[in-house]
């Protein structure tokens, strides 16, 4: 039946009808808020103590460890429901070493949370690319190009260190070959068979990583990531990696970035049964935020309209810096 008989604006016709017929849902407990956590001391003019702002990430800043813990109090009270761990270590060396230190920061940061509240969540972002001086997310071979199967050991070896260090998921970014199956046999031989592994199964070679590798200190010193990340051009290709991946032992899969790959979070969300996530990087919001302050949009009806739209596009969790701004509110709305 078609017009007149059939007319879509009838169950559009006020918010009790709207509500009933809603298909996704938004929820605070469907997110999680990254967080840089950072092993220097920060004392820029105008800065709180402890924190350091981000110039190219409006409201989000740099954090020292206590001011970590400080924000992970914030994070549980409006029911966020992780944070993931990115580190920003005070020195860094060729072979990334400060990634598995026992003392690193990530490592401290998570037993300050975890000790502080024990019921959030802490993901560990598992990379060396934050570690090595130049920037690479794993080893060197001589000829400058990144080494696959000489990296699975130190990625496995970090995991297993965040574990130790009490984090409740590990979420490898790398895009090394193998390296689910790397941490997830380095992971049981040492006594985390509970720990799970989140992984950025389909990560692009993405200009949307920009205001991130700012923040984090990680931009490669030559050369770019396009021979470990995906090409964007790439759709089939991504859902072999979430197939490989499962098939490797990730209890959960990630896209990344989002907004220009939501065929994807719905591909794969139709290809694998695992939990999916999305990861809202650094680039979506800063245009976000810089389309925001020049008054050009709506800041808070947008950000709402794109993450309800990627759980529509199916996935399960976002990972997202705008956590806390929707949080709150979401949280007016009810
Ligand atoms: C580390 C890593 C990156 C991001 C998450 N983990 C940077 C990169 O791959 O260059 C990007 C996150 C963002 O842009 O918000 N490999």
């Amino acid at each position: 039946m078609a017009f007149p008989q059939t007319r879509m604006r009838r169950l559009r016709a006020s918010d009790g009808l709207r509500g009933l017929v809603r298909e996704t849902d938004l929820r605070a407990g469907s997110l999680v808020l990254p967080l840089f956590v950072s092993a220097q001391e920060h004392d820029a003019a105008g800065a709180r103590a402890g924190r350091s702002p981000i110039a190219t990430m409006p409201g989000v800043e740099r954090l020292s460890l206590s001011e970590t813990v400080a924000e992970a109090h914030e994070v549980a009270r409006l029911g966020i429901a992780a944070v993931m761990l990115f580190g920003i270590p005070v020195s860094k060396d060729e072979r990334g070493s400060g990634a598995w230190d026992e003392e690193g920061v990530v490592q401290l940061a998570t037993r300050a949370i975890k000790q502080a509240l024990p019921q959030l969540l802490v993901i560990t972002d598992v990379c060396l690319c934050e570690y090595t001086d130049h920037g690479h997310c794993g080893v060197l071979r001589e000829d400058g190009a990144v080494d696959n199967d000489a990296t699975l050991e130190l990625l496995a070896r970090t995991a297993v260190s965040h574990a130790r260090a009490g984090a409740d998921m590990v979420a490898p970014s790398d895009m090394m070959d193998g390296r689910v199956r790397a941490i997830r046999e380095e992971l049981d031989s040492d006594g985390f068979a509970d720990t799970p592994i989140l992984s950025y199964a389909a990560k692009f070679a993405s200009a949307f990583y920009g205001p991130f590798r700012e923040a984090a200190g990680s931009t490669p010193s030559f050369g770019d990531r396009r021979a470990y990340q995906m090409d964007p051009a790439n759709g089939r290709e991504a859902v072999r990696e979430a197939l490989l991946d499962v098939d490797e032992g990730a209890d959960m899969v990630m896209v990344k970035p989002a907004l220009a790959y939501g065929d994807l979070i719905g591909e794969i969300r139709r290809s694998t049964r695992v939990p999916l996530a999305a990861y809202n990087v650094s680039g979506e919001y800063a245009m976000v935020k810089a389309g925001a302050a020049a008054g050009y949009i709506d800041e808070r009806a947008v950000v709402l309209e794109i993450l309800t739209s990627l759980r529509r596009a199916g996935a399960d969790v976002i990972v997202t810096y705008h956590a806390k701004d929707a949080a709150r509110w979401l949280a007016e709305q009810s």
